[in-house]
């Protein structure tokens, strides 16, 4: 099992919780409703590729047993104690890397309010707090001008250039690399967001 997981955390409406197999029902009908919304920045499988877009069943299976052989922390996102998108940690290296990099998408409908700033950094300060880990990258479409304003709110230094990185929407797309390590942030993520205070 991962080092830090399971783990519950939270900042003021928004929470983070494991993903479960409950979820399904609340995890489709988000999904069946924010499909023009995702699709852009959505994986796809390659050409070649055998495995099928993953069913939700398939998803929670994979992630629960990547998390079980300490390669991965698959979050849930409530927002007011509704499901409302995820957060993965994913490629946990452990030896001298002790590196991760995380995944993210949300609900439209409370897009815009700072909930995945607020749930990233709650993420990484996890990641370096409780995790053991010490550097975390993120990887972004150049288009998806909503995800770059969530690196640039939290600071996150962009690193590199990705050609074809990843399959996306149906083709191999290019991606900016944005990457943090313990040592930029002794003051913690949630600390660097202009946030009203929570008891
Ligand atoms: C990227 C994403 C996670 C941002 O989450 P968020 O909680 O809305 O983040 P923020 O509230 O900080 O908003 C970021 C920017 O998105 C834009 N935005 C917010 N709500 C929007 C909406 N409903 N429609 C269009 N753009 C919107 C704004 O430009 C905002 O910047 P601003 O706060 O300076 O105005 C979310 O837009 C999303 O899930 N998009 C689809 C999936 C995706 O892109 N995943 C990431 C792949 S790398």
């Amino acid at each position: 099992m991962t080092s830090g997981w399971p783990a519950t955390l939270q900042y003021g409406s928004v929470a983070l919780r494991p993903l479960a197999y409950r979820d399904a029902r609340a995890w489709r009908a988000v999904r069946r409703r924010n499909a023009a919304w995702l699709m852009p920045w959505d994986a796809t499988v390659p050409p070649g590729g055998n495995e099928r877009p993953a069913t939700f069943r398939t998803l929670v299976s994979r992630l629960n047993r990547h998390a079980r052989q300490g390669h991965g922390m698959p979050f849930a996102i409530d927002v007011d104690g509704q499901f409302a998108g995820q957060v993965t940690v994913n490629n946990i290296q452990r030896g001298s890397a002790q590196f991760a990099s995380i995944g993210y998408w949300l609900d439209r409908d409370v897009a815009g309010r700072g909930v995945m700033p607020t749930a990233v950094a709650l993420v990484i300060d996890h990641c370096f707090r409780s995790a053991g880990l010490h550097r975390i990258e993120v990887c972004i479409r150049p288009e998806n001008s909503n995800s770059l304003r969530v690196m640039e709110k939290l600071g996150i230094r962009e690193i590199g250039y990705a050609p074809k990185f990843l399959h996306i929407d149906g083709a191999w797309r290019d991606h900016r690399i944005f990457a943090i390590t313990v040592e930029e942030c002794p003051e913690g993520m949630l600390a660097r967001l202009s946030l009203p205070s929570h008891e």
